[in-house]
Order: C-alpha cells, then structure tokens, then sequence
C-alpha cells in the first residue's frame, strides 16, 4: 500500500471544479488498489488574493515546496487584469514553477479516436496522432531580466544557460527513447542568439542518445506543421513561450483545450496541472471538461508516486467513458450524451478497474 500524499491548489475559475472531479477519481483508484490517499489544500491565484493580499501565501508555497506532488487547478480572473507585477495571479504560478525547480514540462497531446470529428483539423490529418510537447519552464522570456514597462518603453529578455538547455533536452530524449526514437526541437536560429545555443546544445546531447533521432526546426514551420502534418511529430522540445503557443495549437488537433493534461518535473517535488485556463466565462457552471485534470491526475500517480497500473486504469477509464459517448458541453456532437462535469468524473471513477 502506498501512501498518495497530495497539495492541492483549486485556484480560480473552472479550476475547483476540475480539481474536484480529478480527486473523485483519484479516492476510486485509491480504493480500488488499496492505497491511503490524503489531499491537503491551499489557496492560489487571484482567490488567494482576495483573501490574504498575496496570489501566492507563504503557507501555500511552504506546502508545496513539502510537496510531494502539487495539482493546480487553475490560476487567473478578469477582476485581476488591473493588478501587475507579483500581485497578479500568474504571477504565483510562475513564482511556483520556478521555487519547484519544475524545469521541464511535459505536455501529452493525443488524439482519442471517439473524438477525431471534433478535432479542428480533417479526420485523416489528426487520427492517430500522438506527440508529447516538452516545453522548458522555468527559464526564457518568462523569468529573463531585465524586464518591466515604463515611459512608453516596455523590455522582456530571452536568455538561456547551455545548463538550461542541456536538462530540459535530456528529459526529451529520454521521453523519446521510451516513444518512437524522435525528437523535434524547436527554435528560431535564423534570427535568436539563443536559439542558435540551443540547437547547438540539442544536437551536442544526441550524440548520447544514439537511439534516437534528433530534427530541429523552425518554430514556423512547426506551427504549420502541426496543423498540416502532426503525425510527423513524436517528441516536441521548446523553450518556454514557444512550447505555451504550440500546446495550445496542438489542443485544437484534439478537440478541446480542455482534454490537455501536464506533468511538470525536475525538481524534487512534482507539479501536475491541466494546460487550460480558468475560463471565467463558464465558472461555477459545473460544464467544464474534467479529462484534463483527470489525466494530470494520471500523470502524477506514474511520476511522483510510481504507481504504473494505477496511472493506466485512469487512462483506460477514461477512453471508455469517452467510447460509450459521454462527453462536456465543449465536445457535445449529435448523438452524444452531454454531461456535467461531475457526471464525467463519477463515470470515470466507476469504470476504474
Ligand atoms: C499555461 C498558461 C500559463 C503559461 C499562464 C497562466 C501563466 O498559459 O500553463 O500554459 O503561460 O505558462
Ligand atoms: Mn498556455
């Protein structure tokens, strides 16, 4: 038996929603297979800010950094847009991911049979398609100084250590090595200095891994071809602001942005979050998708506690609900049931098996 020991930060919007219906299903694993599951939470975003002057209390980053495994629901909100700076909800996230020393992150995007028609893309360009994103997290030009916005005048900066570089690709070709042998890196080296290290550094680690083979291409063209030809793709590694805009391209090959699921590790403690957002506009309507939370639930079982069988019965459960026509307000097409997020994740805790 072990013991799933777990921070969770709901955060705004759809988050506590989703947050809710991924610990459903993590209590029916945890009977199933006989494991003790404890769930501790705190407050994150802009309700942490509401309540406490801070998006991200002491008490909530003391708990996390504890860890083992943190889940985040969901940070940001309308009413924010006036804050700047460390008051602003995104902030925490950022403040989080870095304190976690969670540098790489890995961002699964499948396309479920039952939901090809919904994908944006023709059927026969996205059946099939499989491909993980890992997205450098903590570094680029989110963290870079000097950064700020005053007197007409605004700076962000894009630096890169070949350290950085080095651990992020090392997670990606380890990834591939377990998948079809390919990584694709991504960059812009006919303009970026630091895409230039990049590639450099990327194509210095292959020799490591002679398993797998190593393309690198322009972040351009690989947003084109994400849409024209995703089955090329096994491993994508990005930096930071690349990886964000390319995940959510890729979420549209699945369906919904709401099916995506990540894993962010490197540090000691593991932070698991679905990609969406809060998505105010549908808060506190119990319509939101829960399989991107759910299977960030099946990620964090495999990564932070080992636990394989258990983080395949989640994934299982959930293409069987999905094969029985079950689907969220954000995948309804005719002939299927729509459901509440709460009637999805009942269903997938009880196909757990
Ligand atoms: C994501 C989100 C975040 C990011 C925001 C909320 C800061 O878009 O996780 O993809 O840009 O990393
Ligand atoms: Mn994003």
């Amino acid at each position: 038996m072990s013991e799933v020991r777990i921070v969770s930060l709901p955060g705004d919007g759809i988050g506590p929603e989703v947050t809710d219906a991924m610990q459903h299903v993590l209590g029916a694993v945890a009977s199933k297979f006989g494991h003790e599951i404890s769930v501790e939470e705190y407050a994150v975003g802009y309700t942490a800010f509401e309540a406490t002057g801070t998006p991200l209390p002491n008490e909530t980053l003391e708990a996390c950094l504890r860890g083992p495994a943190v889940f985040l629901g969901a940070v940001g909100d309308p009413r924010a847009d006036k804050l700047t700076g460390d008051k602003r909800p995104e902030a925490a996230l950022l403040t989080l991911r870095s304190e976690l020393g969670c540098f790489a992150n890995l961002r699964p995007a499948r396309v479920d049979e039952p939901l090809v028609a919904m994908s944006a893309l023709k059927d026969e360009i996205a059946s099939g398609c499989d491909l993980v994103i890992v997205r450098e997290l903590t570094g680029g030009l989110y963290y870079g100084t000097p950064r700020g916005n005053e007197g007409g005048r605004a700076v962000n900066t894009l630096v890169y250590d070949t350290h950085e570089v080095e651990r992020v690709a090392r997670v990606a070709f380890e990834l591939a090595g377990r998948r079809r042998g390919h990584v694709t890196s991504v960059d812009k080296a006919n303009v970026l200095e630091v895409s230039q290290l990049w590639r450099s550094v990327v194509s210095d680690l292959a020799s490591e891994y002679p398993e797998v083979t190593l393309e690198h291409m322009l972040v351009d063209r690989a947003a084109m071809e994400l849409v024209t030809n995703p089955a090329r793709f096994d491993v994508l590694l990005t930096e930071n602001l690349f990886g964000d805009i390319l995940s959510d391209e890729a979420s549209a090959m699945c369906g919904s942005l709401g099916l995506l699921s990540s894993a962010s590790v490197g540090g000691e403690v593991g932070l698991y979050e679905p990609v969406h957002g809060s998505a105010p506009d549908i808060a506190g309507r119990g319509i939101a998708n829960p399989i991107g939370a759910i299977r960030s639930g099946a990620l964090m079982l495999s990564y932070s506690f080992d636990l394989q069988a258990e983080s395949a019965a989640v994934e299982r459960a959930v293409a069987e609900v999905l094969a029985e026509g079950l689907r969220t307000a954000d995948l309804v097409a005719p002939g299927d049931m729509a459901v509440s997020t709460d009637e999805f994740a009942n269903a997938v805790a009880e196909a757990i098996t």
